[in-house]
C-alpha cells in the first residue's frame, strides 16, 4: 500500500526542534496536516508560522508528553481541529549519556517516561480515533539503541528496546483494527539531542555534529510513511553496525567492552 499524505490529519510529538521539526515541515510539504506538540510554546508558534506560509495546515497543542492530562489534550484538540485523526508520530525524545555504575534511578524513570510510557499512552489515548482514520498509523522514532544497546546509553538503550519491542506486538495487534506501525531506526543524528541530554559524563566518545542532518532523516522519514515500511534503519554507520552485530555479536560485544575499558584506563 502506499499511503497519501495529502489532507491527513496527524499528530507530532517533539515538533519544538532538532528532529520533529524537520519531520513537521516534511510532513506538511507533502501535504498532511499538522498537530505540533512539545513544551516550548514559543518554538511551536514560530514552526507554525513558516509552516503557513509555505501554505501548509499546522495546529500548535503545547504539550508535556509525560502528563496524562496533556496527552488527552493533545488528542482532543487535534480531532477537533481536523475532524479525525489519520498518523500519531511519537518522537519526543529525551537522551541519558552516562555509565550506569554511576546512574541513579531517577534518571532511569525519566528517560523511561519520555522514550516509553509517553508514546505508549498517547497512542492509546489515540487509538480510538485512528481506528476510524484514513489509512491509518502510529510511527515511533526508536534508535539504533533500540536494536543494540550501546554503553555509555543504558536507560536510552532500554527505554528504545522498549518501544521497538511494543510496536513490534502491536503490528500483530492493530492490523485487525487497520492501523499499520512504523518503526524507524535512526543513526546518530545532528539535532539538538546532545544539548538536552541529562547526563554528558558518558566516557565513550559521541560525535553528533558527525551524524545525520535532521532534513535528511525527515526525508526518509516521510518516506517510510508514504511507502508504509514495517522498520528502517537510517544512517550508513547504524546499518553497519548492526549488520556486523547481527554476524557478529561476540565480536561486537568484545569490541564495544575493549572500548569501554580502554575510555576508563585513559582517564
Ligand atoms: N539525535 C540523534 O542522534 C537521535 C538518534 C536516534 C534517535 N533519535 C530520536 O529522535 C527523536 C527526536 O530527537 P532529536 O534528536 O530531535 O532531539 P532534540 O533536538 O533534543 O528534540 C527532542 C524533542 O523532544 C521534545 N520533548 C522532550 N521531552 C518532552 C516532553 N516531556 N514533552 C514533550 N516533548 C518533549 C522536545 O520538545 P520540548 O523541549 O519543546 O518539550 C524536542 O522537540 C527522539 O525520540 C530521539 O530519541 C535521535
Amino acid at each position: 500500500m502506499r499511503r497519501d499524505l495529502t489532507g491527513k490529519r496527524a499528530i507530532l510529538t517533539g515538533a519544538s526542534g532538532g528532529i520533529g521539526r524537520a519531520i513537521a515541515a516534511g510532513l506538511v510539504k507533502a501535504g498532511a496536516r499538522v498537530a505540533l506538540a512539545g513544551r516550548n510554546a514559543d518554538a511551536l508558534n514560530q514552526l507554525a508560522t513558516d509552516l503557513r506560509a509555505t501554505g501548509g495546515n499546522a495546529l500548535v497543542v503545547p504539550t508535556d508528553v509525560t502528563k496524562p492530562e496533556d496527552r488527552q489534550q493533545l488528542v482532543d484538540r487535534a480531532v477537533e481541529a481536523f475532524g479525525g485523526l489519520d498518523l500519531l508520530v511519537n518522537n519526543a525524545g529525551i537522551g541519558s549519556h552516562g555509565h550506569f555504575a554511576t546512574s541513579t534511578p531517577e534518571i532511569m524513570r525519566q528517560v523511561m517516561e519520555v522514550n516509553f510510557f509517553a508514546p505508549i499512552e498517547l497512542t492509546r489515548a489515540a487509538m480510538p480515533d485512528l481506528m476510524n482514520g484514513y489509512q491509518p498509523a502510529v510511527v515511533n522514532l526508536t534508535s539504533m539503541c533500540g536494536r543494540k544497546g550501546m554503553p555509555a546509553w543504558p536507560e536510552y538503550s532500554a527505554s528504545k528496546f522498549a518501544l521497538v519491542g511494543m510496536s513490534e506486538a502491536w503490528r500483530g495487534e492493530f492490523a485487525r483494527f487497520g492501523v499499520d506501525v512504523i518503526t524507524l531506526v535512526p543513526g546518530l543524528t545532528n539535532s539538538g539531542f546532545g544539548n538536552h541530554l541529562l547526563r554528558t559524563d558518558g566516557r565513550v566518545e559521541i560525535r553528533f555534529h558527525e551524524g545525520m542532518k535532521p532534513d535528511e532523516l525527515a526525508a526518509g522519514v516521510v518516506a517510510a510513511i508514504e511507502r508504509n515500511r514495517r522498520e528502517v534503519v537510517f544512517g550508513g554507520e547504524a546499518r553497519r553496525l548492526l549488520r556486523f552485530n547481527k554476524f557478529f555479536p561476540r565480536l561486537t560485544n568484545w569490541l564495544i567492552a575493549r572500548k569501554v575499558k580502554q575510555a576508563y584506563a585513559k582517564a
